[in-house]
């Protein structure tokens, strides 16, 4: 490797797939590590995560330093060949550093505090907490550099933090003078001639606080833009320190999926390795939709390379209204799901479940129930069935011909208090179009509305209420190339300042579908349904008046919008401006793919079945409540079982297959 290069994921996966999870011996005494240490080998761990929430234990006081015990925990895992993903403790501050320096707390909109007793008690902004996280990370960093078991590191967790307080105030101050420049440009983005709030000096700028009425929204929004690039000045200042000492070590951190809180296209850009939680509702019928969704959205932030899934739940999460524990086979069909999906590592939270502590109900790859339990059994499979697969699929990778855009600072400024329908939130709208693509089989990667879109026959943006000039210009060149575009509704309504375009959508996107007035919204209540002519639309119509260019139009059927268009085709352009019922929806899709040459994974696949190609290997997923049996013409070999089929497979409720030529 050339010294400038940085490292990648195969520097960490060397050929196999990583299965293992957060590991927190300092929960427990020394004879357990011991025990863990067996239980890891025989059921297939290959990786553990260790020091995510330990700075109190390694730094019990100011400045004094507890090394020993993680020097142990070091060398015990490295003799059982089990790599550490090494996490800096910066997500939990030991109490002491609160007490002595309350200004590293986070203040809420009302000005509270918050204070340590959970976690994730910090100020992103506060210069105090930034200089203790460094020097925390600089002492493990130069401590653990040379150490053998270190793989990766593993910064912060699930960086998710907002700050309101004075110092952040300061910070967002300076944030705005780069952004903006000067007080008049910030007068003219944030439109303060309204409610007459125009600034005459940067002190009176503030974070969006508690107000009597509805927000400024692009004050909101430069807010959560800030937000987001402070909490990444605390990963990237981290992630300096260990790379300095260690540039050979990959670095990542891992995300919530689909968290409205950090720009993750933004993000992945500084990380070595993209890696993701995800923790879909064992209760939910679409949570293997959902946990498709959030793969393929981190395969595409990884750049279609490996990812790693760094957490998931063996069995019950805590912090649902209810918590639902796995049956029988789901852990196994969704951790499969993850690996056909372009995962490199299969991680958990956590290995052991602890006995104390605000997650004490929160499933582990070994639970309460010990060796013997069912969930460890099925982890033990698990890990079995990785280490099978591993030589076979780790080459391979996800492509896909299908686009699904999204992009986070539209989603910020789409969800203002003062938009027209609180039933329209921007992750509802993306899992109905994503599932419409999912049940239609078609592979789909994500991608950003400014990223180089040439490589996808087929181009879908559930939503981008906010459009830059050069988002707008892409999909139109896009379109001019011969690509198909499908855009739902209320996109490209504002632009960067969230400021409306004019005629309430983008001149250059009404020309796109052939649209010459958009008269008027009307979005739907909850529940409500417009007809259209072959299907009902959901959440949202619009009163669009045509320019006469569009080829083809499907109106809708009654009511006040009776006869005027809901869905356009000009070209290869689609605009669709309700959201119409999931059946409608897969259906549209299906026939716009098929127009567009995109073919499904495999033809006449059973509805609830999976199918995804990850090179050679083609991963059927049973995502149904019973045994179904898929047509493949041809002769296979099924990696997990070892046998040879041909032209069908059946698989049980939960059953998988991993099938090559
Ligand atoms: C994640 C977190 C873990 C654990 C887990 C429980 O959000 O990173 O530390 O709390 O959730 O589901």
């Amino acid at each position: 490797m050339p010294p400038s290069a940085r490292p990648t994921p195969a520097d960490v996966t060397r050929g196999r797939l990583l299965f293992g999870g957060d590991y927190n011996p300092e929960q427990w005494p020394e004879e357990t590590w011991r025990e863990d240490v067996r239980l890891m080998r025989e059921a297939g761990v290959n990786t553990v995560t260790v020091g995510v929430f330990s700075w109190a234990r390694l730094e019990p006081r100011p400045g004094e330093h507890d090394f020993g015990w993680l020097d142990r925990v070091m060398d015990l895992l490295h003799g059982a060949g089990v790599g550490v993903v090494l996490a800096t403790p910066t997500a939990s501050p030991p109490p002491w550093l609160g007490r002595l320096h309350p200004d590293t707390l986070p203040r809420d909109e009302d000005g509270h505090l918050e204070r340590w007793g959970g976690r994730q008690h910090f100020s992103h902004s506060s210069a105090t907490y930034r200089r203790h996280a460094a020097a925390i990370t600089e002492a493990l960093a130069a401590r653990y550099a040379g150490h053998p078991a270190l793989t990766l590191w593993h910064i912060n967790n699930e960086y998710c933090t907002y700050d309101w307080g004075d110092e952040a105030a300061a910070r967002f101050r300076t944030w705005l003078r780069h952004r903006h420049g000067t007080l008049d440009a910030l007068n003219e983005a944030w439109g303060t001639a309204f409610w007459s709030q125009g600034y005459g000096d940067w002190a009176e700028v503030l974070p969006p606080r508690r107000t009597h009425y509805l927000k400024n929204p692009a004050q909101v929004l430069d807010f959560r833009r800030f937000t987001s690039d402070m909490l990444l000045e605390c990963f990237t200042a981290e992630r300096d320190i260990v790379r300095r000492h260690t540039p050979r070590v990959p670095v990542t951190t891992n995300v919530m999926p689909l968290w409205e809180g950090v720009d993750a296209w933004r993000w992945a850009r500084e990380e070595d390795v993209v890696s993701v939680d995800l923790y879909p509702d064992p209760r939910d019928p679409l949570g293997a939709q959902y946990g498709a969704l959030v793969q393929d959205m981190t395969r595409s932030q990884a750049g279609g390379g490996p990812w790693m899934l760094m957490e998931q739940a063996a069995g019950a999460v805590a912090w649902r209204g209810v918590n639902h524990p796995k049956p029988r086979g789901l852990n196994r069909l969704w951790s499969l799901q993850a690996v056909a999906r372009g995962a490199d590592a299969v991680c958990y939270f956590q290995w052991r479940q602890s006995r104390q502590g605000a997650e004490k109900f929160h499933s582990g790859m070994v639970g309460h129930a010990g060796e013997h339990g069912r969930t460890h059994q099925e982890v033990r499979r698990i890990g079995a069935d990785l280490a099978r697969i591993a030589p076979h699929v780790v080459p391979g990778r996800v492509t896909a011909e299908v686009a699904v855009l999204h992009d986070w600072h539209s989603w910020w400024a789409g969800e203002h208090e003062g938009r027209l329908s609180r039933e329209v939130t921007l992750p509802v709208v993306l899992r109905a179009w994503h599932r419409a693509l999912w049940e239609a089989h078609l592979t789909t990667d994500f991608a950003h509305p400014e990223h180089d879109l040439t490589r996808y026959r087929m181009i879908v943006v559930p939503q981008l209420y906010l459009l830059t000039d050069a988002a707008v210009d892409n999909l139109v060149a896009q379109v001019r190339r011969g690509a198909t575009l499908v855009c739902g509704f209320l996109t490209g309504v504002a632009d960067e300042d969230d400021r409306v375009r004019p005629g309430g959508m983008d001149p250059r996107l009404r020309e796109l579908f052939g649209i010459r007035t958009l008269h008027e919204w009307w979005p739907l209540e909850a529940g409500e349904t417009i007809p259209c002519e072959g299907f009902r639309g959901t959440l949202w119509s619009e009163e669009l008046e045509g320019d006469g260019t569009a080829d083809a139009t499907t109106p809708y059927r009654g009511g006040e919008l009776d006869g005027l268009p809901a869905v356009l085709r000009k070209g290869t352009a689609w605009y669709v401006s309700t959201l119409p019922e999931p059946a409608a929806l897969r259906a549209l899709l299906t026939r716009i793919a098929t127009g567009a040459g995109v073919r499904p994974v495999l033809d006449g696949l059973p509805e609830r079945v999976e199918a995804v190609r990850r090179g050679e290997a083609l991963f059927l997923l049973n995502h149904g409540a019973g045994p179904v049996t898929v047509e493949v013409p041809g002769t296979h070999r099924d990696l997990l079982t070892g046998t040879t089929l041909t032209d069908r497979v059946t698989l049980p409720r939960h059953g998988v297959a991993v099938l090559r030529p």
